[in-house]
């Protein structure tokens, strides 16, 4: 049986990362892909990355081939593709900021994709992210359960990493859910929230829990602020649970970007919906199901207004890229 083939679009800090894990997990051969640095153009960027983590085997071992290129031709008939191209936030910058620039690159990446891996399922990480899926659906015209995002899985993970530090308890044993777009309107949930099924609520004060919410919210802008770029080693970390999920055919309920016409409230006309997200059990079909449960009215409130801003954020990228707003042959 051959192994899995999964490339990594963008080979930059999250994308080596996560060619990293994808190997020392050996999920499967890895391709990693970038385009050639226009000031250096003596530099190979994929293929460097590519052979220094091959010649990690033998110390972590693992089987698994790695190749870097610059050509498209070499994602053929991919299983599992992961899109990390673009450019990271600055210091000062909203993930909204990088849309003028990381509209046309997924654009650019999806249309290769759809050209050479038409069979794929492909896992978005560009941001703004709940944007940058919805490029990547209209464009690849995929079926949208072969289309997913990345967001939910870092931010509950982040989520769970400020509980863990408030209740001094194993990050594992913490139980949590958020919902919504991939900004600082996302919406953890802390009444689903539970250590090994004890609601949070009876174990930390409710302006903690609070508190670590709006971490959570605004976690990714910690970062960059300490970095001057944006994280990549748990933005890398949820990509691979997501990637692991697929490639296992695990059944894993993971916050994931997924496809939604009228879930948790959304209202958009049949075929023509939106990527936020929500609970979903992720498997060798990709997205194999969207998870829904009753909010109560604060809840809802918190994802009308999350929602509200994907579907600005798409408004802005219909303009950007006309050509979104044609019909296409893009399915549910
Ligand atoms: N095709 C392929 N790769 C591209 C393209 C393109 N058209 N344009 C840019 N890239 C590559 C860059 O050359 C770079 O190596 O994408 C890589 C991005 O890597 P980094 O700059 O290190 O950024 P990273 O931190 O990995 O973040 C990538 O993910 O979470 C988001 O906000 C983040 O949008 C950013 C993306």
């Amino acid at each position: 049986m051959r192994r899995a083939k999964i490339s990594v679009i963008g080979a930059g800090n999250i994308g080596g990362e996560c060619a990293r894990s994808i190997a020392m997990k050996e999920l499967g051969d890895v391709v990693l892909l970038d385009i050639p640095n226009k000031d250096k153009p003596e530099l190979h960027m994929p293929k460097g990355k590519a052979l220094d983590l091959a010649c990690c085997g033998p110390v972590e071992k693992f089987d698994a081939k790695l190749t870097g290129t610059f050509d498209y031709s070499d994602i053929k008939d991919s299983d599992v593709i992961v899109v990390t191209a673009g450019v990271p936030r600055k210091p000062g910058q909203s993930r909204d900021d990088l849309v003028a620039i990381n509209a046309g690159i997924v654009k650019n990446v999806a249309e290769n994709i759809k050209k050479y891996a038409p069979n794929a399922i492909v896992i978005v990480v560009s941001n703004p992210l709940d944007a940058m899926v919805y490029v990547m659906w209209k464009v690849t015209g995929f079926p949208a359960h072969r289309i997913i995002g990345q967001a939910g899985a870092l931010d509950v993970a982040r989520y769970k990493t400020f509980l863990a530090f408030e209740l001094g308890c194993s990050v594992e044993d913490i139980q949590g859910i958020l919902l919504g777009g991939h900004g600082d309107d996302m919406v953890p949930l802390p009444r689903l929230t539970s250590v090994n099924g004890i609601p949070v609520s009876d174990l930390l004060p409710a302006e903690k829990i609070q508190a670590c919410v709006d971490r959570a919210k605004v976690g990714g802008g910690e970062i960059v602020k300490l970095m001057g770029t944006s994280a990549w080693y748990a933005p890398s970390a949820g990509t691979i649970e997501m990637v692991e999920a697929i490639v296992r055919d695990k059944k894993r309920v993971i916050a994931s970007a997924a496809y939604c016409e009228s879930e948790f409230g959304i209202s958009c006309p049949a075929g023509d919906g939106m990527f936020v997200g929500v609970p979903c059990v992720l498997g060798s079909r990709g997205v194999e199901k969207v998870i829904t449960f009753n909010m109560n009215a604060d809840e809802k409130k918190s994802m009308d207004e999350s929602v509200s801003h994907v579907r600005d954020l798409i408004g802005i990228t219909k303009k950007l890229l006309p050509e979104l707003s044609a019909p296409g042959n893009a399915t549910r």
